[in-house]
């Protein structure tokens, strides 16, 4: 049971008000990091938490905080998630949670205003900045840089492909400011992107721990040449060493995974130059992504990826460059928390059970530095960066109700001390 119908009806709604903005034919969103429907939902979140009375702030990298000020110079309890996307993403990943942690705000404040009681902690409702990575890598930026991974001034001059940098995507939106939010415990609620829950026919997992990643972006430079008129063996063909490449990452998940530890590779981003019909490639820009859930085996994995590029560049005659990378370990969430969220599911007559996330979240970064709970609601066939991406409705009041319950269990001193 959903806490009212009235509340649920009003979180749908506003699901839907949300999902226009950045709304692509297919069903999806479009909302790039700190592009123009990127600045509108935000804008969009902005008055709709104006209107409960929410303060909102943001800080220096564009990360949006909504501020309820519940408990004065308490430290906060923040909830959160990203409105960014992947190109033609789906409209679940990251917004869904934001919404859901406003509502969690707003049916607590209406609660703790009624009780008249002050609670022992603030709650603020967070919109990480750029958790997508896609037009600025790397992704979890904002929260990268809000936990200290990451320097502000790093991030702020990152560039995009058409060379425009965070600082002056930021200014074109005008979200930014100089806001620092004292922080007492995270929580995010998350689609899963996965099957598992699904599977399993359970509303709610609880998030035990990360998968390692390890994220390369690779430069294959080869040599400018003529695709007819150049013969084979003089040729520095990038676009061989990249495709050799690709196949090499393949086949080390096929060959790394096991019964009981499993390795994902990808290549998801290729850039080829001239990229042109009668020239040979003279550089490519590619990135490949190596997860497991075992250190070992993920640290094994990655010897052999490093391995094969020194090979690639004997059999495709060019030189593989490693640039930037983005890296974070397979680490677990806090047990405490998760035992409060058991009981809270349980409280609520939810099903839940421990799963693991594959993506990353930004509660990856915000679990270094606070106590922080991580929970999922089901994806169906667990689609996910793709505008088919779905939550049935009951699954997401679901996790509404879950949030604001963990959150209240929070307030009352439950998980953290002040
Ligand atoms: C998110 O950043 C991911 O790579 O999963
Ligand atoms: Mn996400
Ligand atoms: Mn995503």
């Amino acid at each position: 049971m959903t806490e009212t119908t009235t509340a649920g009806e009003a979180f749908l709604a506003d699901f839907r008000s949300m999902s226009t903005f950045g709304a692509t034919l297919g069903g999806g969103v479009e909302r790039q990091a700190a592009t123009v429907a990127d600045g509108q939902t935000r804008n969009w979140f902005r008055g709709l938490v104006e209107g409960h009375g929410f303060e909102v702030r943001y800080d220096v990298v564009g990360n949006q905080f909504a501020l309820l000020e519940l408990a004065p110079g308490a430290p906060f309890i923040a909830l959160g998630s990203h409105l960014d996307s992947q190109p033609l993403g789906g409209r679940f990943d990251g917004a869904y949670g934001v919404l859901a942690g406003a509502h969690a705000g707003i049916r607590l404040k209406e609660r703790i205003e009624a009780s008249g009681e002050t609670p022992t902690f603030n709650i603020a409702v967070v919109n990480w900045f750029n958790e997508e990575g896609c037009r600025f890598k790397p992704s979890m930026m904002g929260s990268s840089v809000f936990t200290g991974e990451l320097p502000a001034e790093h991030a702020l001059a990152t560039t995009d492909p058409q060379g425009v940098s965070v600082a002056t995507a930021l200014e074109a939106i005008g979200t930014h400011g100089d806001f620092t939010l004292d922080v007492a415990a995270y929580v995010e609620i998350h689609i899963e992107q996965g099957r598992s829950l699904e599977d399993d026919g359970l509303t709610i997992g609880l998030v035990e721990s990360t998968w390692g990643a390890n994220k390369y972006e690779f430069v294959v430079h080869g040599e400018q040449a003529h695709t007819g008129a150049t013969v084979i063996s003089d040729r520095h063909d990038a676009l061989l060493g990249a495709a050799e490449l690709v196949v090499a990452a393949r086949d080390i998940a096929n060959r790394f995974s096991t019964d009981e530890y499993m390795v994902i590779t990808s290549c998801s981003e290729l850039n080829v130059f001239p990229n042109s019909p009668v020239v040979v490639a003279s550089r490519v820009n590619l990135l490949v992504d190596v997860r497991s859930t075992d250190p070992d085996v993920l640290a094994a994995a990655d010897a052999e990826l490093h391995h094969r590029v020194a090979k690639i560049e004997q059999s495709a005659n060019v030189r593989i460059e490693r640039g930037a990378e983005h890296v974070w370990a397979a680490k677990a969430y806090d047990a405490a928390g998760m035992e409060l969220a058991a009981a809270s599911a349980d409280a609520l007559g939810l099903s839940h059970g421990v799963v693991r996330t594959l993506a990353g979240h930004d509660s990856t970064n915000m679990k270094d530095i606070v106590p922080t709970i991580m929970l999922f609601v089901p994806s169906a066939e667990g689609i996910s960066h793709n505008e088919r991406e779905f939550t049935n409705d009951a699954d997401m009041l679901a996790g509404v109700d879950l949030l604001t319950e963990v959150t209240r269990r929070i307030l009352d001193g439950e998980f953290v001390q002040r």
